[in-house]
């Protein structure tokens, strides 16, 4: 018998995780290893120090640590913002009339307006104890962004922030609280670099992608001294990081002597769900639970139902490893009437690898089905969702109205991994009926495809 449960569940501040827990020390078959382009090796630790702090360059590479300990200084830090509250959805579940028990992690209640801030205070505060003169850094819809400009200020260190330029220009606020805390924004791509400039110059009114604003970033941060560069996904480091927010999950469910038979993320590089599911997989690679676990990304953007598991550039610009992943290839740039978030072509080899292995499954949905559910969610749950989660409440929406048909009263969890005060715009097109859909065809896919690097097949 389930305990009585309520709305919000808020851990204590001594129950918040005092260790990330690194998934790959568990994972029977690692990811492939990231390839340096120009000789096609296993990179080194040592080949990142230029482009990332060391101590975020050893967590890339460490395949074997189970537990690493937060330092105090972010302890105190996620102390601003974290325990993030675990929520049962009792009046969705009422509006769905499923018999499905609902919950959420929500990890909107910090000024980032979402996850991100997990990793960016991990990584402002590895860059700032290695006495770094500065970073840089992409953001597409922001939320990155901001959270690396938050964390940057509170630990005193400079940041230039690449910014997708349709988001510069469809989001002049959040433009203004990155520049609130006092980092330097620059819409992407720009001419303050090589990567920049060409990409301009083949299409000089293209609106930029995330994979583009990374190679400026990555760019700038070798060529600024004293400089480095971080990312806010798709890389092991973010996704260990991210762990506080299973951890959290599972001992909030433990409370409640609950467990989930399904959990649910939004997958854009990986790190929301990467860190949402991490102890849950442990279980799982471990024989210990069987939690069906779902990936669910957009269908303009599909790197992992419709992607090839392939060696691929992170960045459009191809100035960064190769890593293995799921990928529309480097330069797929999704629809731009796509408002949807999640836009990156690859994702997170550790979620690509456990997807290849039949780990989880994935499912891609279209921009204005995500966006009725987020009106719905909103509507009963009185959370504005951002656009990415909201393909998290899609997923588990559509699972919960699959138990009220086998009348099964499944534990469902998903995560709820910001708000959408800063995507009013693509709110707006939604609810006057200009939003569109598109699902780009296998030619389009192909042409993606078709510029993959050649990697051979024995590495
Ligand atoms: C609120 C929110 N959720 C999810 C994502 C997707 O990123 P990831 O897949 O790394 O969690 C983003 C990325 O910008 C985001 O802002």
């Amino acid at each position: 018998m389930a305990k009585k449960v309520p709305y919000r569940l808020y851990l204590s501040e001594e129950q918040m995780p005092r260790q990330w827990y690194n998934l790959r020390a568990d994972m029977k078959e690692q990811p492939e290893p990231m390839l340096n382009p120009a000789t096609l090796e296993p990179v080194k630790e040592e080949d990142l120090y230029p482009v990332f702090c060391e101590e975020l360059a050893k967590q890339e590479m460490d395949a074997t640590t189970r537990y690493i300990d937060i330092p105090g200084e972010v302890l105190e830090f996620y102390r601003m913002f974290r325990p993030s509250p675990l929520i049962r959805a009792y009046n969705l579940e009422k509006a769905l009339d499923t018999p499905a028990r609902i919950y959420f992690k929500f990890e909107g209640n910090n000024t980032s307006g979402s996850h991100k801030l997990n990793s960016a205070a991990a990584q402002a505060y590895y860059a700032k104890k290695q006495g770094l003169a500065g970073l840089t850094t992409e953001t597409g819809a922001g939320q990155w962004g901001t959270a690396l400009a938050e964390a940057c200020a509170f630990f005193k260190l400079p940041l230039i922030v690449y910014m997708v330029k349709c988001s510069y220009e469809q989001k002049p606020f959040r433009r203004s609280v990155i520049q609130t805390f006092g980092a330097e924004i620059i819409p992407s791509p720009s001419t303050t670099t090589k990567a920049g400039r060409a990409i301009l110059e083949k299409d000089p009114d293209t609106g930029g992608s995330l994979g583009c604003a990374i190679s400026e970033a990555v760019e700038k941060a070798v060529t600024t001294e004293g400089y480095r560069y971080v990312l806010g996904s798709v890389l092991n480091q973010v996704l260990l990081h991210q762990s506080v927010i299973g951890l959290e999950a599972k001992t909030a469910l433990e409370m409640l002597d609950e467990y989930p038979d399904i959990i649910v993320g939004c997958a854009g590089g990986g790190s929301n769900l990467g860190g949402l599911i991490a102890p849950f997989m442990q279980d799982k690679l471990l024989g210990k639970a069987s939690p069906r676990i779902i990936a669910v990304e957009p269908a303009s953007c599909p790197s992992l139902t419709r992607g090839r598991y392939a060696y691929d550039f992170c960045d459009t610009g191809q100035i960064t490893p190769l890593a293995k992943m799921y990928t529309l290839g480097c330069g797929f740039v999704p629809a731009p009437n796509h408002a949807g978030g999640l836009r990156y072509h690859g994702m997170a080899p550790i979620l690509s690898k456990l997807y290849h292995d039949g780990y989880m499954e994935a499912m891609a949905v279209e921009q204005t089905k995500v966006f009725e559910a987020a009106v719905f969610f909103a509507k009963h749950e009185t959370i504005l969702p951002a656009p990415e989660s909201a393909h998290a409440i899609y997923g588990a929406i559509a699972e919960a109205l699959k138990c009220k048909e086998s009348g099964e009263a499944k534990t469902i969890l998903f995560g709820l991994s910001g708000t959408g005060f800063f995507d009013m715009t693509a709110y707006e097109s939604f609810l006057n009926g200009t939003m569109t859909d598109y699902i780009p065809t296998d030619e389009d896919l192909e042409k993606g495809f078709a510029q993959l690097p050649k990697v051979p097949a024995f590495k």
